[in-house]
Order: structure tokens, then C-alpha cells, then sequence
């Protein structure tokens, strides 16, 4: 497994790649990998030929006074947990490598990034920002056939799909099931901050997020969500929002009907910011449960 830290290095692999025909999967992480990330490298690794993993905790995402400073890290787990997955090649590079002296460009989707995570009580349109510059450099970067995201980060995944597609990138992008812990809680390297109080009471989300789609498919969209934030609050978790929006355009649903909703929730739970969201097609019935 070859580990590059210049984008220059990167573009003489992507070349190789081309020249010879072989489909390269990209997937980007932050680091600090868990069993989400695993599921994203090893999907890559049975569709791609060549599997690379980026390695970048992306500054330009974070807000002032946010986690940047202490994100977890641990690059040596990292690449051992890459390699063990069958990455061939991890592009880690040095955030002046990425935003050198002079970097003046943003990328900004606009409509899907201002609201849930990016309204202004939230995390705000500029998080978004952030990650749609990185996303773009990195399919820039690498040119890879297909990009692999979670579904936990739903609305990250929206709008990268809705840049990929603006911006006329090839790059097919992937968004794989939110992988749990036993408990329902959705994997996340945030969850390392969770004192073992915080992590109990943290289950409590996905049980609000079922119990919006149990009632939901007897007494509605109203009584779903009320059902889901009482949920939250007999765990003493006020969230951040709770909302139905529709999965495509994140615009609000009023009533629900015969479309899939997405249930999407932000939560601080003891000073960690945690999200999740459940995807109810009503005729289906629930379709994302591990
Ligand atoms: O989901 C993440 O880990 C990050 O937002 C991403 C997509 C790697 C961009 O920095």
C-alpha cells in the first residue's frame, strides 16, 4: 500500500490508472477509521480495481470554536486498518499541500446547504462549503470512477452528488447504509468523545428515529415526529432539529405520502454534536436498519 502526501505524486498515479483502463474507488475520510469507513473500503474493494483513501481532516469544514484542534487522530491505526481492507494507495496530505499561501476558491452548492445541518442555528451553509471544496479537489486529484459516503452524513451525501453533477464530474457517487453499534447508535469518530453516560443515553436517537417510522406508517407525520422528539426528551436530549425533508431536494414535507421522507436529526449530547436520519418508504417499508 503506497501512502502519498503530494498532490503532484497523486496525478502520475491517476495517469497510470487511466492509461492502462482499470476503475479507481475513492473513498474520503477524516480518519479516526470505524466499521463505517470499513464498509465503505471494502464496498470499494469489490467494485474497483484500484481502491484509494483519502486521509484529510479538512479544516474549511469546521466552524471557529469547533472540534478542529482535538479531532481524533491516529494515523498509524488508520493505515493499518487500510491496509487490512485492501487499500492500494492513501492520499495524506499536509493542509498546506491542499490550501497553499493564496488559496481563494469555494465551491458552494446553494439551496440544500442552508438547511437541517446548514441553517444558521446549525453548523451553517460555510460547513458545506468546506466539504464540497475538499470533495471537489479530491475528485480533481484522484479521478475516480466512484466515490464512496455513508448515509449518515445524508445531506453531505446530497450535496456532494448535487456538485458531482453541476461540476460534470464522471465520478459516480455511492452512499452506502449507516453502520451501528448493537444499540442502534450510528458510527461516527465523534462518538470517541462519548463519556459512558453520554454513549447510553446516545442510543436513545436511533430508538426516537424508529419510533417515528413505527408511527408514522399508523398515525402519520405529525404524530411520528412528536413521538420521535418525546423519544429524545425522556432521555433528557433536546435536539438540534428533528425534521422530515425529502431525501432529493431536503425541501420540508408537510404530510408524507407516497414518497420516501428522510427523518434527519442533529443532537449535543454532553458537548458532542451527533447526527442520524432514517429513510421511510412507506411502501416499502423500512429500508435502512443496519
Ligand atoms: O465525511 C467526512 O468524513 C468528510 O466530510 C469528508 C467527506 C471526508 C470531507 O472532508
Amino acid at each position: 500500500m503506497k501512502v502519498l502526501r503530494d498532490p503532484a505524486d497523486l496525478s502520475i498515479a491517476r495517469d497510470d490508472a487511466r492509461r492502462v483502463g482499470i476503475t479507481v474507488g475513492l473513498v474520503p475520510t477524516m480518519g479516526y477509521l470505524h466499521e463505517g469507513h470499513n464498509s465503505l473500503l471494502k464496498a470499494a474493494r469489490e467494485q474497483c480495481d484500484r481502491v484509494v483513501m483519502s486521509l484529510f481532516v479538512n479544516p474549511t469544514q469546521f466552524r471557529p470554536g469547533e472540534d478542529l484542534g482535538s479531532y481524533p487522530r491516529d494515523e498509524q491505526r488508520d493505515l493499518a486498518i487500510a491496509r487490512e481492507a485492501g487499500v492500494d494507495l492513501v492520499y495524506a496530505p499536509e493542509p498546506e499541500k491542499i490550501y497553499p499561501a493564496g488559496f481563494a476558491t469555494e465551491v458552494t452548492v446553494t439551496g440544500l446547504t442552508e438547511v437541517l445541518c446548514g441553517s444558521s442555528d446549525s453548523r451553517g451553509p460555510e460547513h458545506f462549503s468546506g466539504v464540497a471544496t475538499i470533495v471537489a479537489k479530491l475528485f480533481n486529484a484522484v479521478d475516480p470512477d466512484f466515490a464512496y459516503f455513508g448515509q449518515k452524513d445524508a445531506q453531505q451525501a446530497t450535496v456532494i452528488k448535487r456538485m458531482a453533477e453541476d461540476l460534470d464530474f464522471r465520478t459516480r457517487v455511492v452512499v452506502l447504509p449507516t453502520v451501528r453499534d448493537r444499540d442502534g447508535l450510528a458510527m461516527s469518530s465523534r462518538n470517541a468523545y462519548l463519556s459512558e453516560g453520554a454513549r447510553e443515553r446516545a442510543a436513545a436517537i436511533w430508538k426516537a428515529l424508529l419510533e417515528t417510522e413505527s408511527v408514522y406508517e399508523t398515525a402519520g407525520l405529525e404524530a411520528g415526529l412528536e413521538a420521535g422528539r418525546n423519544e429524545l426528551e425522556r432521555a433528557g436530549i433536546t435536539p438540534e432539529y428533528f425534521e422530515a425533508r425529502f431525501p432529493g431536494t431536503l425541501d420540508p414535507v408537510e404530510a408524507g405520502g407516497d414518497e420516501a421522507i428522510l427523518v434527519a436529526v442533529a443532537a449535543e449530547i454532553d458537548g458532542t454534536r451527533l447526527i442520524d436520519n432514517i429513510l421511510i418508504e412507506p411502501e416499502k417499508g423500512k429500508v435502512q436498519t443496519t
